[in-house]
């Protein structure tokens, strides 16, 4: 995006960049330990239900808001709302979503700064250390893990602060093909070294019992943390589109694409999860387990591949994170006329402290609970992931499909067909908002309050 013309220069740029934004840890680690902690296969068709019926439908309102609003998150929803007649309160949606990208900033960063981490310890090889043993030592250690965080974060930081230029552009056109190859790669190491067959079968058949409310939470989260939905980030890139760039195709490509990498994900990770015994429901550190144990098992290979596939991982979390950056930047160097640069010290700084929250959630306060929540790391997640990011979904969809729906034209879209045009206003109308408000009304009771009814 150019400082001055606040446009992207062309319709791929979008493209790379919304991707770059939604291809991050949520897919290749969030994905399969989400999976894997909700039991497999239920999670996994309803995480592709989703992103079918809500996720897409929501993440083109979510663009359709930042393009025809123009403006950072909260601007361009009250430019809306002034037009629209409608009550100007509606900026507390974006006012919510600039809030969750700021949690998931703080722990985004640290889990980044251990993927940066392991680079270095898998170039310099596992030799016969026992992955477990590694992992344990790496987040026990408060200042080691504060350390790689703030590398993280202040690189984000240097990349946001300078403006996200056409550098992302050139970056992510040679970075993302790279990423997707290397994803495949290892889904070819699953199938021929590990034990594919019992991944498929866990990934895509499921049990009844599986079917409870939070883990229909966990898969609508799920989806809308992947597809980078509600948090501003797609209002801000939306609102730097090309006005004859047609929405509806640039959202399916990207939500394919981002669809996609994580499938692929966890079609790497589960076959070794099973050939070596580990544990699926081992949560946030699966990957780092799965992934070193694979690593250290190539040999010399492993010390070659290993570093290039955490460098891509880290590249792919950097593109992420910034895209996470962009709306509180803008938002704050808009409303208080300040340079980027001061505005993205403040938000580096209010992250770092964050982020030093969740780092303590792995070792010095890891076994503060809060609430329901095992420890501050867990709760931040939570918070962001789970609490906040199906309400401002819900707000995005009835501001667009109630009080915009004058303005939803085949212009504006790019949709042609009008029965689609129709179906997505229904979505934003009615499916959505309903479908969301009781999945994060019986999913919180389930998780916060142990009451479940099935
Ligand atoms: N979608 C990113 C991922 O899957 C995370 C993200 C969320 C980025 C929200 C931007 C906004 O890793």
């Amino acid at each position: 995006m150019q400082a001055k013309s606040n446009q992207w220069n062309n319709n791929l740029a979008f493209l790379l960049a919304a991707t770059g934004s939604a291809v991050g840890l949520g897919n290749i680690w969030g994905f399969p330990y989400k999976a894997g902690e909700n039991g497999g296969g239920l999670f996994v068709v309803l995480y592709l239900f989703f992103v079918i019926v809500l996720g897409l439908p929501v993440f083109m309102a979510e663009v359709f808001i930042g393009k025809t609003g123009k403006g950072n998150p909260v601007s361009a929803i009250e430019n809306l709302a002034v037009k629209s007649k409608s009550s100007k309160s509606w900026n507390l949606v974006g006012y919510a979503g600039i809030l969750a990208s700021l949690i998931i900033a703080g722990y985004y960063a640290v889990i980044a700064g251990l993927v940066v981490n392991y680079g270095f310890i898998a170039a310099a090889g596992f030799g016969v250390s026992d992955p477990s043993t590694v992992y344990a030592a790496e987040v026990a250690n408060f200042w080691e893990m504060t350390f790689w965080f703030s590398i993280f974060l202040i690189a984000s930081g240097v990349v946001v602060g300078y403006g996200i230029d056409k550098g992302i552009e050139k970056a992510m056109r040679i970075l993302l093909p790279m990423l997707f190859v290397l994803v495949i790669l290892m889904v070819g190491y699953g199938a021929v070294r590990g034990d594919m067959a019992s991944a498929l079968s866990y990934l895509f058949s499921w049990k009844a019992e599986q079917f409870n409310a939070g883990t229909i939470q966990a898969a609508v989260g799920q989806a809308f943390f992947s597809l980078s939905i509600g948090m501003g980030t797609l209002m801000a890139f939306g609102s730097y589109m090309p006005k004859d760039q047609k929405l509806g195709n640039a959202s399916v490509v990207v939500v394919t694409a981002d669809t996609a990498v994580a499938l692929f994900a966890g079609l790497a990770i589960f076959p070794l999860v099973f050939f070596f015994a580990l544990d699926p429901t081992a949560g946030t550190e699966l990957v780092f387990k799965t992934m070193t144990t694979a690593f250290s098992e190539m040999g010399l290979l492993g010390q070659f591949i290993g570093p290039l596939f955490y460098f891509l991982l880290a590249v792919a979390a950097f593109s992420s994170m910034i895209s996470i950056l962009e709306p509180s930047v803008v938002f704050l160097s808009e409303k208080f006329s300040m340079p980027r640069a001061k505005a993205t010290t403040y938000v580096i700084l209010f992250c770092f402290l964050l982020s030093l929250v969740s780092v303590a959630g792995f070792n010095v306060w890891k076994d503060i609970s809060i609430g329901a929540l095992d420890n501050p790391f867990e709760a931040m997640k939570y918070l962001a992931d789970d609490f906040l990011l199906l309400l401002v979904g819900t707000g995005i969809s009835v501001f667009v499909g109630w009080r915009l729906e004058n303005t939803i034209n085949s212009d504006a879209t790019g949709i042609t067909n009008k029965g689609l045009l129709n179906l997505w206003v229904i979505i934003l109308k009615w499916v959505s908002p309903i479908s969301l408000l009781t999945i994060w009304t019986l999913g919180n009771l389930q998780i916060l309050f142990d009451i479940s009814f099935f």
